[in-house]
């Protein structure tokens, strides 16, 4: 049995409209979510007592989500990840994108997916959220129109991303929650083990864009398909943390994609989608200056994220996994976050 109820979260500044926030709750989990940016505010999940902890960070009011902040539970679009230099040129013609994170457009560009107000619609086990892109929004071609379900099913959080062009134009959309399996708020993810379910990974410049290099994770710091302890392993190959896509199975079918366990707790975070990647992303960048729920501050690899999703810069590399739709297709791609203890 789920449960879904509907509350107020906050105004926009005036005239914009108000942010709701939808509480889902299984026999297993509670997750928050928010009408701003789809975003996932709060996820309790027990650990292997039966007592809740809130997983991922995230922040108490919603001036925390409109300050500047990195994407904090959000769904990211138009494209996901970077776009070399914010240009691609499709059909013949030059697009340039909004430049965000020099020299690139990261996560859709300055006012992407995850600064926007959604369309929320009440389902008996979960929320739709829809909107429209407008044709030419942060320079992407054509409209778009874009629904983000989240389904709650036990210990199982379900998100399916839909989309339709109507020109051609890339689509990346993935949620970028940032967890941390001991509790929202712990100072690190040292102790968590990760197993990623890749054989090869995108090796990046100084600008963490892919160099189109797909090469064997085999012998490499990112050789996780057995489980490392996260802290040992960043000292043992002397990295500074994880920013890379993993290159998972190619199919478009449910595959497993990452396995996180957090041996104190108990807790283990399971992933699964149709997606052909996955963004490691260790929290490289958080420093501490952010004020989260309950007086957490956020140091550097305080969370982890695992953003599913088509390789990064996929736009310009054709031969990594096609990153277009076209009008009359469907872009239709879910994610299973399954939670439970170990
Ligand atoms: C990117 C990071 C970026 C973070 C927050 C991740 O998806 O890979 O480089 O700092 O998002 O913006």
């Amino acid at each position: 049995m789920v449960s879904v109820t509907r509350a107020a979260f906050g105004e926009l500044p005036t005239g914009l409209g108000t942010v709701e926030r939808f509480r889902l709750r299984s026999e297993q989990l509670r997750v928050d979510l928010l009408s701003w940016g789809c975003a996932v505010a709060a996820l309790e999940a027990p650990d292997r007592r039966g007592s809740a902890a809130d997983v991922v960070l995230g922040f108490a009011g919603l001036e925390g989500y409109l300050q500047k902040q990195p994407y904090f539970g959000a769904v990211v679009g138009r494209v996901a990840n970077r776009i070399a230099k914010g240009t691609f040129t499709l059909d013949g013609k030059e697009y340039r994108l909004a430049i965000n994170r020099e020299p690139n457009s990261l996560h859709g560009g300055l006012r992407g997916f995850d600064k926007v107000l959604w369309t929320p619609q009440v389902l008996p086990n979960g929320v739709q959220f829809s909107r429209v892109s407008p044709d030419g929004e942060e320079g992407y071609p054509g409209e778009l129109k874009v629904w983000v379900t989240y389904t709650l099913d036990g210990g199982e959080l379900v998100i399916n991303y839909r989309a339709q062009a109507s020109q051609a134009t890339p689509v990346n959309l993935t949620n970028h929650s940032y967890f941390n399996l001991a509790g929202q708020g712990s100072p690190n993810i040292y102790d968590h083990e990760v197993t990623i379910q890749a054989d090869e990974f995108l090796p990046v410049d100084e600008t963490l864009i892919p160099t189109g290099v797909i090469a064997p994770v085999q012998g490499t710091a990112f050789d996780l398909r057995k489980p490392v302890e996260l802290g040992k392993h960043l000292q043992e190959f002397g990295i500074d943390g994880f920013d890379h896509n993993f290159c998972l199975q190619r199919s478009k079918d449910r595959h497993f994609c990452a396995r996180v366990h957090h041996a104190g707790s108990g807790r283990v975070l399971e992933v699964y989608t149709t997606q052909p990647g996955v963004q490691f992303y260790t929290g490289n960048f958080l420093d501490g200056t952010l004020k989260g729920k309950d007086g957490a501050v956020y140091p550097k690899h305080s969370g982890f994220c695992l953003e599913t999703q088509n390789w990064p810069n996929a736009v310009n590399e054709p031969h990594f996994p096609s990153v277009l739709l076209r009008p009359g297709e469907e872009y239709n791609h879910t994610t299973w976050l399954v939670f439970s203890v170990a």
